[in-house]
């Protein structure tokens, strides 16, 4: 049973925590497609009650790797399935990962054929390898790809059924077998948060699962997986870290505890991510990047995000393009967008501070954004990445279905999601 239903109380939407951001949406199908809807109704009904998640246990720091590996011994466990990706397979850590779990007497299956944006197909081979050898734990290793399709995977092993019936909040009914993420991107947290993205490429467009579900039971961010990812995507996940931040900051879910971990994890990005962009064997700069992640990850996993997400969850699933490039490249349009709210322009103007400013400046926010983008060569609009804008339309109506934009500090219009679109198409 949803537990949030059971909560019942006032009123204000604003100061809303993310249990009532949950309970204030209902899913419906209209032409195939789920869709979100807020109702006054259910927003009367919203509690003062703020629930916090989080995994039960995180490790961090060099080392971590190793330390998992142990804590896992310790359990018992006889049988894993490792999921991966083939990058992470090439630069032989999952090789490493599973001769170590070996060596402490587990028999381990891999499936290391996600894909970036993983989508279905991926989902259910991966569920054939863990019925094969009828696995008892999930080791997930890689970044967002590897994380979500280990999620969804556990989570069918138990619940049965196909990952598109979770698509939503809370849709599953008996936990997913234990999951073990070893991060190895700065980054979208994934191995942290009770969110899973998964793309349905007939549709094209990416599920999102929310489900307490999916939390993984061990969080696992060990710098020394990280050295060697390229620039390119240090660039693209820690901007994806800094967009959960500046989000779930600005969102109307937001609480003190998501606001401390949102400011301490833009500080964190300021100091480090362009030293780990120009030096990836930076320890403190990595280290650094770690923390700040989670910190992201803590802050939208309970005050969720807005528009930015909605809309590169969109542009992911059409084109196949990466999520953190995405979001860096609409991440100034739609907070522009966000200044006609006054509490989010206050907000932006606080978080100046935190990137460099000396004084509370909105605009000083945007153009730090812009000089992130430039410092780390990320495209500078859409255009670059070949989006279409024949596609405007119905990229507004995906973005608009996406649970995501329902804690945007201002709820736009679909011309108003196009003009963003046109906008950083244009810029
Ligand atoms: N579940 C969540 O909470 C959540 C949040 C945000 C984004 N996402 C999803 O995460 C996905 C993106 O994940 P991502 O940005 O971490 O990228 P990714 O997992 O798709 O990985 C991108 C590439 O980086 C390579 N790579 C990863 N770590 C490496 C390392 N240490 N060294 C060398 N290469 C490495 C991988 O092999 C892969 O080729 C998207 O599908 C997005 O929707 C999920
Ligand atoms: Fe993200």
């Amino acid at each position: 049973m949803n537990m949030y239903k059971k909560v019942t109380g006032i009123s204000n939407p604003l100061k809303a925590g993310i249990s009532h951001f949950f309970s204030t949406f209902s899913k419906r199908t209209v032409n195939n497609k789920l869709i979100f809807a807020t109702t006054n109704y259910q927003l009367r009904k919203m509690s003062s009650v703020t629930g916090f998640y989080i995994p039960p246990i995180s490790f961090f720091g060099e080392g971590a790797l190793e330390e998992t590996v142990d804590y896992i011994k310790n359990k018992d466990y006889k049988k894993a399935l490792i999921v991966t990706d083939p990058g992470i397979a090439a630069i032989g850590l999952s090789g490493r990962v599973q001769k170590m779990l070996e060596e402490s007497g587990l028999n381990v299956a891999i499936y290391d054929q996600t894909q970036p944006n993983p989508n279905v197909g991926n989902v259910l081979a991966g569920l054939k390898v863990l019925k094969q050898q009828n696995s008892e734990i999930v080791v997930s290793i890689g970044g967002g790809s590897a994380h979500d399709n280990a999620k969804a995977i556990a989570l069918l092993a138990t619940n049965g059924g196909e990952i598109g019936d979770y698509e939503g909040v809370n849709q599953s009914k008996k936990a997913a077998l234990p999951l073990f993420a070893i991060n190895t991107t700065a980054g979208t947290a994934s191995e942290m948060t009770r969110f899973t993205i998964i793309s349905n490429e007939e549709k094209k467009i990416k599920m999102a699962i929310i489900d307490n579900n999916v939390t993984p039971a061990v969080a696992v961010n060990d710098p020394s997986t990280m050295y060697g990812l390229p620039p390119a995507l240090t660039a693209a996940t820690g901007l994806d870290a800094l967009t959960h931040c500046i989000e779930a900051f600005v969102s109307t879910a937001s609480n003190p505890i998501t606001d401390a971990c949102a400011l301490k994890g833009i500080d964190l990005i300021d100091e480090s991510l362009i030293s780990a962009y120009k030096n990836g064997k930076d320890k403190k700069a990595r280290t650094d990047m770690c923390y700040a992640e989670y910190l992201a990850g803590m802050a939208f996993n309970n005050a969720s995000l807005g528009y930015v997400h909605a809309i590169a969850h969109q542009l992911g699933g059409f084109y196949h393009l990466p999520h953190g490039v995405c979001n860096a490249v609409l991440l100034p349009h739609v907070q522009e967008s966000n200044m006609q709210c006054p509490k989010a322009k206050k907000r932006l103007g606080e978080i100046a501070l935190h990137l460099g400013a000396t004084k509370e400046d909105p605009e000083e926010t945007i153009k730090a954004l812009h000089v992130f983008n430039r410092a780390m060569n990320i495209p500078r609009n859409l255009k670059d990445l070949g989006v279409k804008t024949e596609d405007f339309g119905i990229l507004a109506d995906n973005a608009m279905n996406d649970a995501c934009h329902l804690t945007n500090p201002v709820q736009f219009t679909k011309e108003q999601v196009i003009a963003i679109l046109r906008q950083s198409y244009e810029y």
